[in-house]
């Protein structure tokens, strides 16, 4: 370490010169990214003497002097820097980044972690210039659920409190990192009254120091809204993020409401709910292009007809209505409840068929019999098309309700 970097007259808020070495290991070589509380720094193990420049590439974290200039906020910054260290240190999941070390020198606190070759989400999203597709943003927020679920499970529990967009990064390998464990801690009491908020990404309840997992869940529901819109969220307000984008499917819509809910009761109960509903894939209403055209032959025909879009409507409104109450609800979506609504339709359906085979029966000269209509059913001739028309919708609506 050289004269310069240990001297404890060099002011501390004066520049150093790269390269310059802390705790005699960290070589500091460039900086790298600034945030609300601290500077990060690219740095070398130098202790990997053997090892590539890339495999001894680190992160130095410094906290910010201007914290440590008064009183009490001096001492909280101390505080929540040591935290971080401490709930960093405890915890090892493939998406958090990893602590190597932590020290204090010339009366200054570092960090020093794993280096994320990457960019944080609100660094990329700025310079792509536009909102990151449903499907990325899914994927991304089902990782978090992920890490979520880690952190909420751990003993004690850990509330992140911080999720952000800048606070995510995404490497070259397109892996999620959560980097910023700053105000995160592990709950202690609905009690505890740490008010540390990021205006936009944090809920009500934690501007009064009350933040619980379910806080976490509205932070990850604030940053998919700005991922999917472009826009932060207005801070104290359920976030609705189709009103920005219309693109964006009622799907992803209901489950962004319905974390940022502003009672935490309202949000989703755990990662894992969310989680669930971002896998869940709601069925496409099937599609009326390209069906033939019915020749309507008689008036029997063409009441058959009528009855039967009624029948076919009947189920694309149910299963409309069965796709809002799984995005409300998917966890406790009861299969058996559709099936039976799907056996009363077809028992409809068959009710409707047989109407239509009488009246054609009894339009008919006496000559056929219902049977006979029933074969005709299955006849190509242009007499037969009518009641196979009805079986072929009926078909194609179960197999798209299937
Ligand atoms: N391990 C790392 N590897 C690479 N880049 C990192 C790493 N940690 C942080 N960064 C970058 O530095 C930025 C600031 O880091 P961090 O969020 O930890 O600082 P902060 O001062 O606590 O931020 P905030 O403004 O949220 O308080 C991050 O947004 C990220 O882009
Ligand atoms: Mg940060």
């Amino acid at each position: 370490m050289s004269n310069f970097d240990n001297n404890p007259r060099n002011p501390s808020s004066a520049p150093r010169k790269f390269p310059y070495t802390l705790n005699r290991r960290w070589e500091v070589v460039d900086k790298l990214n600034s945030g609300g509380m601290g500077t990060v720094y690219m740095a070398r193990d130098l202790n990997l003497s053997t090892l590539s420049n890339q495999k001894k590439q680190c992160v130095v974290k410094e906290l910010k002097d201007d914290h440590l200039n008064c009183g009490s906020d001096k001492e909280m910054a101390q505080e929540f820097f040591l935290r971080e260290v401490h709930v960093l240190a405890d915890l090892d999941h493939q998406n958090i980044v990893r602590v190597l070390d932590q020290f204090r020198e010339d009366d200054k606190y570092y960090l020093v972690m794993e280096y994320v070759e990457g960019q944080n989400l609100h660094e990329m999203l700025m310079k792509r210039g536009e909102p990151f597709d449903e499907k990325t943003v899914i994927k991304w927020a089902i990782t978090i659920c992920n890490v979520l679920k880690y952190l909420h499970t751990h003993n004690p529990p850990v509330i992140y409190r911080d999720l952000k967009p800048s606070n995510i990064m995404i490497n070259t390998n397109d892996q999620v990192k959560l980097v910023d464990f700053g105000i995160a801690r592990p709950f202690e009491s609905e009690e505890d009254n740490t008010q540390v908020v990021s205006q936009g990404y944090s809920p009500p309840e934690q501007y009064w120091g009350h933040a619980t997992t379910r806080s976490d869940i509205y932070a990850l529901g604030a940053t998919m809204h700005f991922l999917l819109t472009g826009q932060d969220p207005l801070a104290l307000t359920v976030s609705e993020p189709k009103k920005l984008n219309s693109a964006i499917s009622d799907h992803i819509n209901e489950i962004v409401m319905r974390a940022t809910q502003q009672e935490a009761s309202a949000r989703y109960p755990g990662a894992e709910y969310i989680k669930n509903d971002l896998e869940y894939v709601p069925p496409e209403p099937p599609s009326t292009k390209g069906k033939p055209l019915v020749v309507v032959l008689s008036s029997i025909a063409a009441i058959g007809m009528f009855l039967g879009g009624l029948i076919v409507l009947g189920k694309l409104q149910d299963q409309q209505e069965t796709r809002t109450q799984e995005v409300k609800s998917i966890h406790e979506l009861r299969l058996d409840e559709r099936e039976k609504k799907l056996a009363e339709q077809e028992k409809k359906l068959k009710q409707i068929q047989k109407l239509i085979s009488e009246e054609m029966t009894s339009t008919k000269d006496g000559g056929t019999t219902p049977n006979a209509t029933q074969d005709a059913s299955n006849d190509d001739s242009g007499e037969s098309t009518i009641p196979r028309e009805l079986t072929d919708e009926a078909a194609l609506t179960d197999t798209a309700l299937n």
